[in-house]
């Protein structure tokens, strides 16, 4: 991963350009990553937008082809992505990071980096997966409305860090875990991530479906549904955005 990398210094999205990329005649190399200085059209999930100041963070796709992968196990691509940004960014921030369920990086109570993942299906195989990653690292300033909601890791050290090391450590640990996951010997992935959860085992208040209720965020099932086990003992599973954070208790 990031053997063959593409540096642009202004594209609409990283994620767009690697799409378009890959439908050119020419196979592209698994592992090719494409990173922009300056993104204009940043996507983030849910049709999103996903801002950066130019040149100041890590903004960049890749290309992965893991057609041993079953449709119904794709979210294993999300678990080893944030495994691996979790454990590069452990490095610099070895205080309060965590993964808010599906992708999400955080830091305390502040989103750090987001993830998104766009799968090629055919048949029950992933045939591609296009997976971009957005990171807050040395912009210290964020517009007034998301200072309390999203920080950096300069905002945070006080100090900038190398965009070009941080992605090399990214793509390397990525490329260590898909290698594991293709032998079959990625196992412990799914604990991984979840020891890493978000508000685990945190009792809260949170709402679904016009209803209030308190329960614990307990795991996933096996398909990446987030489980919540409510005050009543019986777990419910959510799929994106069908549960909503309200409070801590
Ligand atoms: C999110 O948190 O909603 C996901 C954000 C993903 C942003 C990255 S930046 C590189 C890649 N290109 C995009 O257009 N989006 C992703």
């Amino acid at each position: 991963v990031g053997q063959n990398l593409i540096k642009l210094s202004a594209v609409d999205s990283t994620n767009n350009y690697l799409k378009k990329l890959t439908s050119n005649s020419e196979p592209l190399p698994e592992g090719t990553v494409i990173m922009a200085e300056h993104q204009f059209a940043g996507r983030g999930q849910l049709d999103n937008v996903w801002h950066a100041a130019p040149g100041k963070n890590l903004t960049f796709s890749l290309l992965l082809r893991p057609n041993f992968l079953a449709v119904e196990k794709q979210f294993a691509l999300n678990m080893l992505v944030s495994v691996a940004l979790s454990n590069v960014l452990l490095k610099y921030l070895p205080v309060g990071l965590s993964v808010k369920w599906p992708n999400d990086i955080y830091v305390g109570d502040k989103k750090i980096g987001g993830v998104l993942i766009e799968n090629i299906l055919v048949g029950s195989k992933i045939k591609q997966s296009i997976i971009g990653i957005g990171l807050n690292i040395n912009q210290s300033d964020f517009a007034d409305d998301l200072n309390d909601r999203i920080t950096s890791i300069s905002q945070i050290l006080q100090q900038d860090v190398n965009l070009m090391v941080l992605l090399n450590e990214i793509c390397t640990q990525i490329e260590q875990l898909y290698l594991k996951m293709k032998a079959g010997t990625g196992t412990t992935l799914q604990d991984l991530y979840v020891s890493k959860l978000y508000r685990l085992n945190k009792l809260a208040k949170y709402s679904a479906k016009g209803q209030i209720f308190e329960g614990t965020i307990e795991g996933i099932s096996p398909e990446g549904l987030l489980r919540i086990k409510p005050l009543d003992g019986h777990i419910v599973e959510f799929g994106f955005k069908e549960v909503a954070f309200i409070q801590q208790q």
